[in-house]
């Protein structure tokens, strides 16, 4: 096996970085435009655009190379899942009406909903693209077949968490912790799972081993997504580069149910009063947040944000075939994201 400073995350962020810039440079002058906005969009615009911490794409690699040594044969699986994590983010700053992302301007501000749409749909498209690049490194037709199939699959759990977010959002009641769990599964956790199942699966064809790669990610999903939406509420958008809208945007979140659950009777009459006003003022959200603090809401995601890490360490540690390095630096980032 070789394991060498290959595995220094910055080779592979360079190497991730060339992968998806082969697949994101100009065609033709007549549509340049469109790949301008999607490399503003990536961060690519300028030397040091914000790129966002490429979490899943290392996260793919490193699930590689601790199988199979030298991750290069990865990088198009890798390419694959951040441009499909960045086209569900063009399209969720549309949704969710948010204007700032990585300490900019989204692009559906600067260019207007119509080209953002496309634009997302453009960057999902070239998503599949890279990955037929793995024919190209020589894997076997039904090795590309089935992780397009995964790719596929995990694309359609992601649209149906959306879904499930922003008609839970609209809705004046909150949603059961059950669906909360069920969202965040759909929405986050599993692109998170199939960037680690890709890695392994490209790695080997033991099924038990690519199961255990799978259940490790889909921890890792729902103890991101539990971090994320407590800096959604309590998260400083100079460390962020996101303001903090969620209760603005009336989502209903494990904070929120929480405290809808576990508050005193006054609090949650209160509570429910201001959740279904239209556009809360900003005193209106302090008092929200307050009430979400007071009830318990906000110890509670955060724990259960733990809770699950450290299910997704005890995953990987169960993993038998992890090279040490590789393991190390998949530990490393697990504890380096769950930080709210
Ligand atoms: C943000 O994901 C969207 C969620 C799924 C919570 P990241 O926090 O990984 O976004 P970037 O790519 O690093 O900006
Ligand atoms: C994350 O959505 C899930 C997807 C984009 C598919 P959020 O709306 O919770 O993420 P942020 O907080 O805007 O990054
Ligand atoms: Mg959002
Ligand atoms: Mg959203």
């Amino acid at each position: 096996m070789t394991v060498s400073n290959d595995l220094d995350l910055s080779v592979l962020l360079a190497d991730t970085e060339a992968e998806i810039l082969r697949v994101v440079q100009d065609r033709e002058p007549s549509t340049a435009g469109v790949y301008e906005m999607i490399r503003y969009h990536l961060g690519f615009d300028g030397a040091d655009g914000p790129r966002g911490k490429r979490m899943r794409p290392l996260l793919g690699l490193l699930a590689y190379a601790s199988i199979a040594g030298d991750h290069r044969a990865a990088l198009p699986g890798a390419a694959a899942v951040e441009l499909g994590h960045n086209f569900s983010l063009v399209h969720d700053d549309i949704e969710d009406g948010d204007v700032e992302r990585r300490h900019r301007a989204t692009l559906w501000t600067l260019h207007g909903v119509p080209q953002a749409i496309n634009t997302g749909d453009l960057i999902f498209s070239l998503s599949r693209v890279a990955l037929h690049r793995l024919t190209d490194l020589g894997f076997s037709d039904a090795k590309v077949l089935r992780l397009m199939r995964l790719y596929d699959e995990t694309c359609v759990l992601l649209c149906e968490g959306q879904y499930l977010d922003i008609a839970t959002s609209a809705a004046d009641e909150p949603m059961t912790v059950e669906l909360y769990f069920d969202m965040i599964g759909r929405k986050t956790a599993a692109l998170i799972s199939a960037s680690i199942e890709a890695g392994a699966l490209l790695a080997t064809d033991d099924e038990d081993v690519i199961a255990g790669y799978r259940r490790f990610g889909w921890a890792l999903g729902l103890a991101f997504q539990l971090n994320d939406d407590v800096l959604g509420i309590w998260g400083q958008e100079r460390q962020t580069g996101k303001e903090p809208t969620d209760v603005a945007r009336h989502k209903k979140t494990l904070p929120v149910l929480y405290a809808f659950e576990h508050a005193t009777p006054a609090d949650r009459e209160h509570l429910a009063a201001l959740y279904a006003a239209a556009d809360p003022s900003p005193d209106e959200v302090a008092e929200i947040v307050t009430i979400l603090e007071r009830s318990g809401g906000q110890a509670f995601t955060r724990d259960e944000a733990r809770r699950y890490r450290d299910e997704a360490l005890a995953e990987l540690d169960a993993l038998t075939v992890v090279d040490p390095a590789a393991r190390q630096q998949l530990t490393g980032i697990i504890v380096g994201v769950i930080s709210a």
